[in-house]
């Protein structure tokens, strides 16, 4: 028996990264999945991945910053299997271009805003009544530590702290339909496209790195677990999904190996 059987997610940004992750473990556990995502290749790319493993899933492309492409998705998830147990809100991410506020393009941050705030919102918006009519369920929203702390990117952390405001709200304003609200705040997650971004990067690099690198892998050595796979995220959100976790709503999980939690500290060199 599976840990989600007979529930159905509405994952977002499943062609890729922790969605795509957490879509191939909430099918090992029973689930039925929609692979809701605007990359048609890595959608459907995904959707096989799900049938070869052995699960049952819908790739939906869709554009989550825009309302009727969500409204379209949620219908088309309920259309193929009846109804909607779990939303999870996983697209999203950063811009290089996010840069300090007196230098940043307007355009940047209203892409941010919509692509992490907005989304959630409009997932929420057009998914929960279809909670409410299956009795009761989950939402699993995409934070980061930056939510927990800010960082140097200013809209990206906006986001991601709106995200933890938007879930605790969501927990209070839903509590009556049996629906649980929480967050995930993962630290760097060895994605394709963050292996893209960082590991050509010298800091990665043991020989010869730049002060900066060396600074970077100390950081890392402190906080040994805050570099994770999407498998260890992805098994979170099966937490979550699941009535294992009924007692938890309205709160964040940081999955970033302290750095939101404590300072560093001096540690031996071994
Ligand atoms: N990877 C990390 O280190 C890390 C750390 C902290 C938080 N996060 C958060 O976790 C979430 C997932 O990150 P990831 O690294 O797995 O991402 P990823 O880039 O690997 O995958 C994101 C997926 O979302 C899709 N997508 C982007 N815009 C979309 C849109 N408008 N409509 C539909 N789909 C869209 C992309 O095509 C892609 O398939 C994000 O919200 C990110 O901010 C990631």
């Amino acid at each position: 028996m599976g840990r989600l059987d007979h529930k159905v997610a509405f994952i977002t940004g499943a062609g890729a990264g922790i969605a795509r992750a957490s879509a191939l473990a909430f099918c090992k556990e029973g689930a039925k999945v929609a692979i809701v995502e605007i990359n048609a290749e890595a959608g459907r790319a995904a959707e096989r991945q799900v049938r070869e493993s052995g699960g049952e899933g819908i790739f939906i492309e869709t554009d989550v910053t825009q309302d009727d492409s969500v409204k379209r998705a949620v219908e088309a998830t309920v259309a193929k299997f009846g109804r909607i147990d779990v939303l999870m809100n996983c697209a999203g991410g950063s811009l290089q271009e996010d840069v300090p506020v007196h230098e940043m393009d307007l355009e940047v941050w209203r892409r941010t805003i919509a692509v992490n705030l907005l989304h959630p919102f409009l997932v929420c918006r057009h998914g929960i009544p279809h909670l409410i009519r299956a009795g009761g369920g989950v939402i699993i929203n995409m934070t980061s530590h930056v939510g927990l702390m800010g960082s140097f990117k200013p809209a990206y952390a906006a986001t991601k702290g709106g995200i933890i405001a938007l879930t605790k709200t969501l927990a209070a304003q839903y509590v009556q339909h049996g629906i649980r609200a929480n967050a995930i705040a993962p630290g760097s997650i060895r994605t394709e496209r963050q292996i893209k971004r960082w590991e050509n990067k010298d800091w990665m690099h043991a020989e010869n790195p730049s002060p900066a690198a060396r600074e970077r892998m100390a950081t890392q050595k402190l906080y040994p677990y805050s570099v994770g796979d999407p498998a260890d995220v992805a098994a979170i959100a099966v937490f979550l999904a699941s009535d294992e976790s009924r007692m938890i709503t309205g709160t964040t999980i940081a999955a970033d190996g302290g750095r939101s939690s404590y300072l560093k500290v001096y540690v031996e060199e071994d």
